[in-house]
């Protein structure tokens, strides 16, 4: 589902002619198959979310190559890389990045909206997967009007909304209280087990790899050798 191959990366900083070059990530082979949960772990600055950012397009590897659901998408251009995240990719973020003028319905209904599904349809889908995070009940409030736990369930709905094959979170549950944290990981597991969802949580927390078939650590930007897998992987559907 996730395959890295040889990955390098590093960011230029400073102004022109003084230029200075911070290498990140170092040779990474990194495969990820459906079905998976992969927990990330390691250091601050070890490159955890660098990795991910890779992962999601929204930055390129200096060298390297990337394979998501069966297609490669290092030379993707930016609407491509669009389109794909739409089809492929749900995100989910320590800050929710909900919008502020919006309800927590029309914010959970924008994937909808872009994706073109008509109004009856949005609606139903919409109250069901508020409904499935246990936040149906707030539809109309504004997200200022909303706990961060109600929020990040919010922000969990929007990018579950058109079924994602492949999740990736950076520290998803990094600013919940532990009875959030519990729901929020109860949904991750449903997911992966009800639909194949593929997910890689980036994580400090033992409670949150604990759900995880496999985790994985980088350090000063090299991946140590994996843990062996739990419980193995099962068989899906393809999406
Ligand atoms: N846009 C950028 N420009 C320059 N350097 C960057 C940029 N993004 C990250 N870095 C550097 O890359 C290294 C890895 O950063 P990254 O954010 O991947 O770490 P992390 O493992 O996610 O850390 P944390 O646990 O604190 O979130 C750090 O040294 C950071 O300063
Ligand atoms: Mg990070």
């Amino acid at each position: 589902m996730i395959e890295m191959n040889q990955i390098n990366h590093q960011f230029t900083i400073g102004k022109k002619g003084k230029e200075r070059v911070i290498p990140v990530l170092h040779n990474i082979d990194l495969q990820v198959k459906q079905g998976e949960i992969v927990a990330i772990v390691g250091r601050s600055g070890s490159g955890k979310s660098t990795l991910l950012n890779l992962m999601s397009g929204y930055i390129r590897p200096t060298s390297g190559t990337i394979h998501l659901a069966g297609q490669a998408v290092t030379n993707m251009s930016e609407g491509e890389w669009a389109n794909f995240r739409l089809a492929h990719l749900g995100f989910m973020f320590q800050s929710f990045q909900l919008i502020q003028s919006m309800t927590a319905f029309e914010n959970a209904e924008l994937p909808l909206v872009l994706k073109g599904v008509g109004v009856s349809q949005r609606k139903k889908r919409v109250m069901e997967m508020l409904d499935q995070v246990g936040i149906a009940d707030y539809a109309g409030h504004y997200p200022g009007e909303l706990s961060g736990g109600q929020q990040q369930r919010v922000s969990v709905a929007r990018s579950l909304m058109l079924n994602p094959p492949i999740v990736l979170a950076d520290e998803p549950t990094g600013s919940l209280d532990s009875d959030n944290e519990r729901q929020l990981l109860a949904l991750i597991r449903h997911l992966n087990q009800d639909r194949g969802t593929t997910f890689v949580l980036i994580t400090h927390d033992e409670q949150v790899a604990s759900v995880a078939n496999r985790t994985i650590t980088l350090k000063d930007g090299h991946l140590l050798t994996a843990a062996p897998a739990k419980g193995g992987i099962h068989s899906y559907e393809a999406h």
